[in-house]
């Protein structure tokens, strides 16, 4: 929490304006977008005041709300509704078509039977021809794409063996079985990765 008691991610402050360079051209269609794993709300905020032709729905579990809505009420920005409680493993998930879903450092948190109920929901909550958006470090073959990548992966494992960064080609296989088609890969700053599949 910073001074003004809103939980706070310096990570957030140094990749928003890379992610949201992107965001701004995938998302210029778009008029309803789903973000998983909100954390604390800095991205929500940033996007959704870049991006008003769209409204951004932020979701989490529930012990991370009373964060977002502290950087939502702060904002107080006409495109954000109140977060939605949404743990990729609930068998019910938002009954709306989604223009798009995006989600942050997110599945390398997760389990990987996390990951694969996510995708699981996303093929759900997607509307047809909507866009799949994730950011991220990502492992190819196999490989780490860095030796701070390989770091940060070591320390994921080590505060939870259920967490680590994701292989490229297994996320793949997860997108494909959910009927989504892999339309960038883009390298962003500090090892990350930006994907973006369309729904068919
Ligand atoms: C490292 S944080 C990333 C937060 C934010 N997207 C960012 O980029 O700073 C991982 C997020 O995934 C969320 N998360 C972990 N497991 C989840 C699950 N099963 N369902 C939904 N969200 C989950 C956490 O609550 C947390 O907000």
């Amino acid at each position: 929490m910073n001074e003004m008691n809103k939980p706070y991610s310096a990570a957030c402050d140094n990749n928003r304006d890379p992610i949201f360079n992107e965001l701004q051209k995938l998302l210029r269609n778009s008029a309803t977008v789903l973000e998983i794993g909100s954390g604390t709300g800095q991205h929500a905020v940033h996007f959704a005041r870049g991006l008003p032709h769209l409204s951004w729905q932020c979701s989490d579990l529930p012990e991370n709300h009373e964060g977002i809505m502290q950087w939502l009420d702060e904002a107080a920005l006409p495109n954000t509704p109140v977060p939605l409680s949404l743990d990729v493993t609930q068998s019910e998930w938002p009954e709306s078509d989604f223009d798009a879903i995006f989600s942050a450092n997110a599945i390398h948190i997760m389990s990987w039977n996390s990951v694969k109920a996510l995708f699981r929901g996303i093929s759900q909550a997607l509307a047809k021809n909507g866009l799949c958006v994730f950011y991220g470090p990502f492992n190819y073959n196999n490989e780490y794409t860095s030796e701070s990548n390989a770091r940060f992966d070591d320390w994921l494992k080590n505060r939870n063996h259920e967490s680590g960064i994701r292989n490229f080609e297994d996320i793949e296989q997860l997108a494909h079985d959910a009927e989504l088609i892999l339309q960038e890969d883009i390298t962003m700053p500090a090892n990350n990765r930006l994907l973006c599949w369309q729904k068919q």
